[in-house]
C-alpha cells in the first residue's frame, strides 16, 4: 500500500513542485496550507497535472487540534514540512511572526506527530544558516551564522530536530539546506510569481524580460568574483523537488537521519544570469549597476557531494532549463492567477 505523507505548505512554490514529484513517485499525499502565500487555484492545476483530486486541509500549521484530527484520519507515515514565512526583510521588521510560524509551527507539528506515533520528517532549511561562510563551495560542516530572524528560525528548527533525534532514536529526520531555487514546472502550470516587486534576482529578471519593470539593478560589481557581481548556486525547482523524494524514501527505508545541502555545486554571477535569461526569453534585460545590497553575501555555492553520497541526489537540469521554464511560466496564462510567492528565503 502507498505510504501516506502530509505535505505542509504544499500549495507554495517549492511545495507544489514537490507534491507533483511525490505523487509521481507513488506516495499518497495530503496538502496542508493556509494559503497565506499561495492561491487556491494552484490546487486545480495540481489536479490537472497529476490527473487526480488533491487531498487538502486548509489549516494553519500552528493549529494542533486540526493537525491531530488529520493524523487520526489519515495515519501519515511521514511529513514533508515546508510551511513557513520566508521573506528576509520582513523577518527583520516582524521577528515574532517568524518565530511564531517557523519555530512555533514546527514544535506544534512535532508534538502532534509524536502523539500519533509518526516520527519521520523532512525539513526545509536554507543556505542562509551559513551567513557569510569561510569556505566556498560550502560544506555542511560550516558553522551556523544566521544573519537575520528568518535565518535564526532555520538554525533553531535544525537544532530542535537534532535534539529530538538525540533524545529519541525512533525519530528519522532529513534536513535539507536549499541553495537558490529557480525555474518552474515544465508544464508551465505551476511556478513562482511574486505579487509585489520581487527582491530576488530570478523573479526580478523575469519581470524585466516581461516588460513589467524597466530595468534590473545589479547590486554591486566590485565583489571578488570573476565579473565582480554576486555569485549563487541556482538549483532548478524540479531537481529540488526530486531531492525531497529521495530524502523521504531514504528516511522511510533506512531510517537514518541526514543533513545535506541541495545545490548544483556550481555558481553563476548576476551578469551570467542576465545573459542566460536573455537567451531563454529572447527578450532584452536592461540593467544598471548600483551599490551593494546591505547584508549581501559575495558567493554562495554548495558543496554538493554529500547529497549524492547519502541520497544519490544529483541535479540534472541546467541553468538554461531554469531560465526557459521560468520564462514559459511567466509568459503563460497561469502565473497571473497567483498572488505570489516571494522567493527570498
Ligand atoms: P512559499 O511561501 O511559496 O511556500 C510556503 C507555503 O506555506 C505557502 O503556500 C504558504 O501559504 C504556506 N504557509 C505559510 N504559513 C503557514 C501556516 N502558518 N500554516 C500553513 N501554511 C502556511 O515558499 P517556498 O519558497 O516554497 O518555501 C518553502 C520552504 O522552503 C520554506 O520553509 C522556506 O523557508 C524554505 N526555503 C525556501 C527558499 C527559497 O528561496 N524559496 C530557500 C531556502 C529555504
Ligand atoms: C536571499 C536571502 C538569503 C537566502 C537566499 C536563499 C536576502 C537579503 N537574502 O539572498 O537570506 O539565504 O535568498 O534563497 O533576501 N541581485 C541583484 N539585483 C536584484 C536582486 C538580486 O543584483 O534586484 C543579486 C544579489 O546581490 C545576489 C544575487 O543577485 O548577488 C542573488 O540575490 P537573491 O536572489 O536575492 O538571493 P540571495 O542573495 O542568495
Amino acid at each position: 500500500m502507498a505510504e501516506k505523507i502530509l505535505l505542509t505548505g504544499g500549495a507554495g512554490y517549492i511545495g507544489s513542485h514537490t507534491y507533483v514529484a511525490l505523487v509521481e513517485a507513488g506516495y499518497e499525499v495530503t496538502i496542508l496550507d493556509n494559503f497565506q502565500n499561495a492561491n487556491r487555484s494552484v490546487i486545480a492545476r495540481l489536479e490537472q497535472l497529476t490527473g487526480k483530486p488533491v487531498p487538502l486541509a486548509e489549516a494553519d500549521v500552528r493549529d494542533a487540534t486540526t493537525l491531530a484530527s488529520l493524523f487520526a484520519d489519515h495515519q501519515f507515515d511521514a511529513v514533508v514540512h515546508f510551511a513557513a514565512l520566508k521573506a528576509v526583510a520582513e523577518s527583520v521588521e516582524r521577528p515574532l511572526d517568524y518565530f511564531d510560524v517557523n519555530i512555533g509551527g514546527l514544535i506544534t507539528l512535532l508534538r502532534v506527530m509524536e502523539a500519533a506515533g509518526c516520527r519521520t520528517i523532512v525539513f526545509s532549511s536554507s543556505a542562509t544558516v551559513y551567513g557569510v561562510p569561510d569556505e566556498t563551495p560550502t560544506p555542511e560542516t560550516a558553522e551556523f551564522r544566521a544573519m537575520n530572524p528568518y535565518g535564526q528560525t532555520k538554525v533553531s528548527g535544525e537544532q530542535i530536530l537534532n535534539q529530538l533525534v538525540a533524545a529519541d532514536a525512533r525519530w528519522a529526520v532529513g534536513i535539507l539546506r536549499y541553495f537558490n531555487p529557480a525555474g518552474a514546472h515544465d508544464s508551465a502550470l505551476i511556478g513562482e510569481d511574486p505579487r509585489d516587486t520581487p527582491n530576488n534576482l530570478m523573479p526580478f529578471i523575469a519581470k524585466v524580460a516581461a516588460g513589467e519593470h524597466p530595468e534590473l539593478q545589479v547590486f554591486g560589481d566590485d565583489y571578488d568574483t570573476p565579473d565582480g557581481t554576486g555569485v549563487r548556486d541556482y538549483i532548478h525547482v524540479e531537481d529540488l523537488a526530486r531531492g525531497h523524494v529521495l530524502s523521504l524514501s531514504s528516511l522511510l527505508g533506512k531510517r537514518q537521519t541526514h543533513l545535506v545541502n541541495l545545490g548544483t555545486g556550481e555558481g553563476h554571477s548576476v551578469l551570467q544570469m542576465v545573459a542566460a535569461y536573455k537567451r531563454a526569453s529572447n527578450r532584452d534585460v536592461p540593467y544598471s549597476v548600483t551599490a551593494r545590497r546591505a547584508g549581501d553575501v559575495p558567493v554562495y555555492v554548495a558543496q554538493a557531494e554529500k547529497a549524492e553520497e547519502i541520497l544519490g541526489f544529483r541535479t540534472v537540469r541546467s541553468l538554461d532549463e531554469m531560465c526557459a521554464s521560468s520564462w514559459k511560466w511567466i509568459a503563460g496564462p497561469h502565473s497571473k492567477e497567483d498572488p505570489g510567492s516571494e522567493g527570498d528565503a
